[in-house]
């Protein structure tokens, strides 16, 4: 690895700054291929002592300093790789440094950098010291005021946080906009874009009377495709209001797209920046999905302007404070707009698939981490979902009413302020009157903690004991202490739920002990219970239903989650027992027919008839031993293929029920009949016969790219290379000036379960519309085969993981953030029965490379310590 281990952030070494920034004036002048940065820091000594300044600074080339006025000599100050170090300066003084950067050879796009006709910034966590020299860190809150100077006929459009203070043209075809943001905010959230950008333009008002303008950014050739976006911005901005009482602050919201982004979206203070798969959308260029998911993205970062940029983090390892409670926010804004039920489910199936997985990896971390190296590689499920599970309890804990107290006290009580998770927890308990102290543990115990539920039924009494025992510490960890969590559950007798508080049948109890026993009275006859209602903490059960509860549970219980998850739980027990010489549970079948003859809402059906996916059933495995992704394939294919035989003729008539024939809306109704018809043509294709008729026509057929991708899916992923071919090619020529639908065709190719699928990818790596250093290109056909397609990806002669360990090697110099995110599927390999030695030798590989990133040095060393 390279010299010198770069070096350990500790939270509890955490100091307040020694200075104040009160105002920043920033300006940019915009040159192509330079780009100068001057900067006038108004700082306040806040500590005792005569600390020097130390200032955040990387790829900065430093042209002159003053101190008020009075330009520094060489020995007045020290330049560094990474600091700008200033001795001797009084309390109270003006910092000026000019710096030159280039923004178009900045690959990492993190900083100012150039993402085709635009510029645009990427400041969290750590990007704003690529800018300029500063105290770059969360709880610094200045007043910035940001003049940007550019050529008016390349970038007409000049953007930053605040308000629009001055715009005028200067001389030599140059023009200049002078921004103000009133709102103190660390630097994290400061924005600036440039570039020659079309406006879409709609107003909201407030719930006060207040009119705010809406304004999309985007290039010209995307302008028809601002108007879902727009939707869900006011949608969010009134949920706001309505939910949390919180009323927008300004008089403008600018959303601006941008094609090369890392991460899905960044909340900067009134000038939001997207990744352009988060925020266009149409029914050509959009799937059902990406509707639902542009809604919650734009939300979320909505929802951040008070939690997040009002109210801000102490330090980055607070990062869950606003991430875990905007998630929360987020997830029930979606719940509300549309089917909670469905969300829910959704949610769940995500947290369990994917960080339940982390926190059982070599990535492993508290929702509030201890320690990083990089901080980029802790925006993670860990703190944003299982964070938000968190939030969630709470919720649940307290019930809506002080839960809404407690946030509203949160807000009040620091506005403009940069916190920690404990004081968002005090909130809570200051609102609630209720002691929260052993429920802080949450923040501190990583791994996915288990409970093991045991009833014990009187007849005599009708009372019903459940034992509960809790264990979260991993095999050959210490034991941890207990956490305190609501477990809510629900008791079927005679197949129906039972009254148990007032006129509800969930009844919550509360958790705290390692092992605890709850009494509940008042039952007439032996019952089935209902565990773990809605997801209520985000544990596992060590001890699944039986096959007879699970089919009461899936036939009777009012509760979808746990309908859903009963199915689920049944249909992995069913695949895990699957062999090619035994039958399947007959009383399987018959419940999975009466679901689909069923009339719930379609949404929940799909979700309930689609099987538990590969890597679930592999967490699943993960339990009971390593992972054997070929045998998991084997017998989900076969049970697979049973019901799609078996349920045949219901297939064909779901398909040709389901049709819409009218016109493409992204709304509950059609998104639901779309899903189930999708999974219908799902089964279809796998019969063994199939001629992919019903694919094919979907495909040719389609006035949407939902349709169209579910037809091009069954095809290309079942057909034989001909009709594939064809297939592929159609698509191709029809959507190839459309980069995101192209994306789609990349994944719908790289996830095709093949084992040629390795060579497939690496030719489409070499295709003309492939690019590596475009983040969505490099996640839709490397990301999609190597995190979504087990067979490919862990072919027995390790293929699957040289072409992975060669893309990380390529990109991890040029952009540090996605490289690290990309390994993550290798990172696991003690996981797995097959290729463990491969995978490790591969990781190995690339820690001696000698210009690792810190970004990959800390994933490699986490990872091969393990
Ligand atoms: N704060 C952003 C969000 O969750 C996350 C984010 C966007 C980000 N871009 C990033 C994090 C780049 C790290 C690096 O909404
Ligand atoms: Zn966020």
């Amino acid at each position: 690895m390279r010299e010198g281990s770069p070096q350990t952030i500790y939270r509890k070494d955490y100091t307040a700054p020694e200075f104040a920034v009160d105002t920043v004036a920033l300006h940019f002048e915009i040159h192509s291929g330079k780009t100068l940065v001057t900067a006038e820091l108004a700082l306040r000594r806040t500590a005792s002592g005569n600390a020097p300044l130390v200032l955040d600074g990387e790829h900065l080339s430093l042209q002159s300093i003053a101190v008020d006025g009075r330009a520094l000599a060489a020995g007045e100050y020290q330049v560094t790789d990474t600091n700008l170090v200033v001795d001797n300066l009084p309390d109270d003084c003006r910092l000026q440094t000019v710096v030159e950067i280039c923004p178009e050879e900045n690959t990492s796009l993190e900083g100012l950098y150039r993402s085709r006709t635009m510029y645009a910034t990427q400041c969290e966590a750590e990007g704003f010291r690529k800018i300029t020299y500063y105290l770059d860190r969360p709880d610094v809150l200045a007043l910035f005021t940001v003049t940007v100077d550019a050529d008016l006929e390349t970038c007409p459009v000049l953007l930053s946080n605040g308000n629009l203070q001055s715009s005028t043209t200067l001389d030599n075809g140059r023009h200049r906009t002078v921004w103000h943001d009133p709102f103190p905010k660390p630097c994290y959230l400061f924005a600036l874009v440039a570039g020659d950008l079309a406006c879409v333009e709609d107003s909201f008002v407030t719930c006060t009377g207040k009119d705010v303008a809406l304004r999309v950014f985007v290039e010209a050739k995307d302008a028809n495709y601002c108007g879902h976006a727009i939707e869900s911005l006011k949608k969010s901005m009134r949920w706001d209001e309505t939910v949390y009482g919180l009323e927008y602050d300004l008089d403008l919201f600018n959303i601006v797209a941008v094609d090369d982004f890392n991460m899905g979206a960044m909340e900067n203070k009134s000038l939001n920046i997207f990744n352009t798969s988060c925020v266009l959308a149409d029914p050509d260029i959009t799937t059902d999905m990406g509707y639902q998911r542009i809604e919650a993205i734009v939300a979320h970062e909505y929802f951040h302007n008070f939690s997040g940029n009002r109210v801000t983090c102490r330090d980055w390892f607070q990062l869950s404070l606003k991430e875990g409670f905007t998630v929360f926010r987020d997830s029930e804004f979606t719940a509300d707009m549309h089917s909670r039920g469905v969300k829910r489910v959704e949610d769940v199936a995500f947290l369990r698939t994917h960080q339940f997985a982390e926190d059982a990896g070599p990535m492993a971390h508290p929702v509030r981490p201890d320690s990083f190296i990089e901080i980029s590689n802790f925006y993670t499920l860990t703190v944003y979902e299982k964070g938000a599970e968190v939030v969630r309890m709470l919720h649940t804990l307290l019930g809506a009413e002080n839960f809404q107290k407690g946030a509203t006290l949160y807000f009040e009580r620091h506005d403009g302020q940069a916190v920690t998770c404990d004081d968002f927890v005090s909130a809570m308990e200051d609102a609630s009157g209720r002691n929260l102290g052993q429920f802080r543990r949450w923040y501190e115990q990583a791994g996915t903690p288990r409970l093991s539920l045991a009833t014990d039924y009187n007849a005599e009494n009708q009372q019903l004991t459940l034992n509960v025992t809790q264990e979260n510490h991993g095999a050959d960890e210490p034991a941890k202490p207990p956490l305190m969590m609501p477990l809510s559950i629900g008791l079927l007798v005679d197949g129906r739920p039972m009254l148990l508080d007032g006129d509800s049948t969930t009844r919550v109890l509360e958790v705290t002990e390692q092992t605890q026993q709850f009494v509940i009275d008042n039952v007439v006859s032996e019952p089935v219970l209902s565990p773990l209602r809605g997801f209520s903490a985000p544990v596992r059960l060590s001890n699944e239903p039986t096959p007879e509860a699970l089919l009461t549970l899936m036939q009777g219980d009012d509760d979808s989650f746990v309908r859903w998850d009963a199915a689920q739980s049944f249909a992995a027990q069913v695949i895990e027992a699957a062999s090619d010489s035994s039958d399947i549970d007959i009383r399987f079948i018959d419940a999975y027919g009466a679901v689909i003859k069923s009339d719930i809402d379609p949404a929940l059906k799909a979700h309930t008839l689609a099987l538990p996916g590969e890597e679930y059933l592999a967490d699943r495995a993960s339990q009971r031993g390593l992972v054997d992704v070929f045998a998991i394939r084997a017998q989900r294919q076969r049970v697979k293929s049973l019901l799609a035989m078996h349920f045949e003729h219901e297939w064909r008539e779901l398909f040709t029920a389901l049709e819409i024939r009218s016109t493409y809306t992204a709304e509950g109704a059609q998104i639901g009949a779309r899903a189930m018809r999708h999974l219908a043509l799902d089964f279809l294709c796998h019969l063994p016969h199939s001629n992919f008729e019903s694919a094919r026509d979907l495909f040719s057929r389609a006035d949407n790219l939902t349709d169209r991708l579910a037809g091009a899916r069954g095809v290309i992923h079942h057909a034989d290379a001909a009709l594939r071919k064809d297939i592929i090619e159609q698509f191709y020529s029809d959507w190839q000036h459309q980069t995101l639908v192209i994306n789609q065709w990349f994944s719908v190719q790289a996830t095709r379960p093949a084992a040629e699928t390795v060579e497939t990818v690496q030719d489409l790596m070499a295709h003309e519309a492939f690019e590596l250093r475009n983040p969505n290109k490099l996640r839709a056909l490397v990301g999609a085969f190597a995190g979504g397609n087990p067979v490919a990806f862990h072919r027995q002669d390790g293929a699957g993981y040289t072409l992975l360990a060669d893309t990380v090697a390529q990109i991890q110099a040029v952009n540090p953030q996605i490289a690290a995110r990309m390994l993550t599927p290798l990172t696991r390999f003690r996981r797995y029965a097959h290729g463990a030695d491969q995978m490790q030798l591969a990781l190995q590989r690339l820690a001696g490379l000698d210009d690792l990133s810190r970004d990959v040095f800390e994933v490699l060393d986490r990872s091969l310590k393990g």
